[in-house]
């Protein structure tokens, strides 16, 4: 008996298996989850590639958030493999590192910020507005964040569309709650994927970690984040929604 017996997921965001949404489509195949993934342009072939590496190879799908035809394409997508969905996991984000990150706050231009809400925070919503017509009550969808309540090195504009995907989770919370869909984020400390390596001086924030994090923090280490995102995605969590649940080693209650 595993806690997504039988649940239908999407996890959007998957290229490496050093990726969270890796991790969550193996610890949610673990938990008796049918589970579909997605990823867009050159990185799908990559995506198709590490599929194989899952416990059971899924359906890799097309999707790019910020083409309208893709979302508007993706029910029927989804249908060709299962017949709604129970579950969404968001993990997706993108900012220009050369331009927005490490140290680049007070010149990122507003055409690279505009890309970065757009992927990294407005996609939620649109994600969740395409899917809402496979979804029941009991669904549930589940982005990543990475603190946004305060300001970090490096860390920059992506910290302020962070702070735009938490918002926009709550907001969707209000609007999905009417049909019983839920709506959550994990916050996660820092983890070497893909995307954490592109911004420079992301070092200097895993170093914090090492020194504050009560329960310690392993950067290598997917799962602990994972399961939290299927914890959600289950209904063990039946009435909780706008959310941030943190999967730091206990970091963000430290004062120092
Ligand atoms: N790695 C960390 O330290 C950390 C910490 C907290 C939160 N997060 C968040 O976790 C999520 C997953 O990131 P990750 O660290 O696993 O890195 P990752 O690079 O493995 O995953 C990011 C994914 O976003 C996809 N993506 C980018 N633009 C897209 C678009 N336009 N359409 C569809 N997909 C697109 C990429 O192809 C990739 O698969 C992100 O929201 C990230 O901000 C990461």
């Amino acid at each position: 008996m595993g806690i997504l017996d039988g649940k239908r997921i999407l996890v959007a965001g998957v290229t490496m298996d050093s990726s969270i949404g890796f991790a969550t489509a193996k610890v949610a195949q673990e938990q008796g989850a049918t589970v579909l993934i997605s990823n867009f342009g050159r990185a799908l072939g990559i995506t198709r590639r590490i599929a194989k590496r899952l416990p059971v190879e899924p359906p890799v799908l097309e999707l790019d958030v910020t083409d309208p035809e893709h979302l508007e394409r993706l029910p029927e997508l989804v249908r060709e493999h299962v017949d709604g969905l129970d579950g969404v996991v968001h993990s997706i984000a993108y900012g220009n590192p050369e331009t927005l990150l490490g140290g680049k706050f007070m010149t990122g231009p507003w055409e690279d910020v505009a890309q970065a809400v757009h992927v990294s925070a407005y996609s939620l919503a649109s994600l969740s507005r395409a899917v809402r017509p496979l979804m029941g009550p009991g669904s549930s969808v589940v982005g990543l964040t990475f603190d946004a309540t305060v300001a970090w090195p490096a860390y920059d504009w992506m910290g302020v569309a962070k702070a735009g995907l938490e918002s926009t989770s709550r907001y969707l919370a209000r609007e999905l709650g009417a049909d019983g869909i839920r709506c959550n984020l994990v916050s996660a400390g820092p983890l070497k994927t893909l995307a954490a390596k592109a911004i420079p001086g992301f070092s200097d924030l895993e170093a914090m970690w090492e020194t504050r994090a009560p329960l310690g923090w392993d950067n290598a280490d997917q799962t602990p984040t994972a399961k939290a995102v299927c914890a959600l995605l289950s209904d063990f969590f039946p009435a909780t929604t706008g959310e941030i649940v943190h999967v730091d080693g206990g970091f963000h209650a430290m004062g120092a």
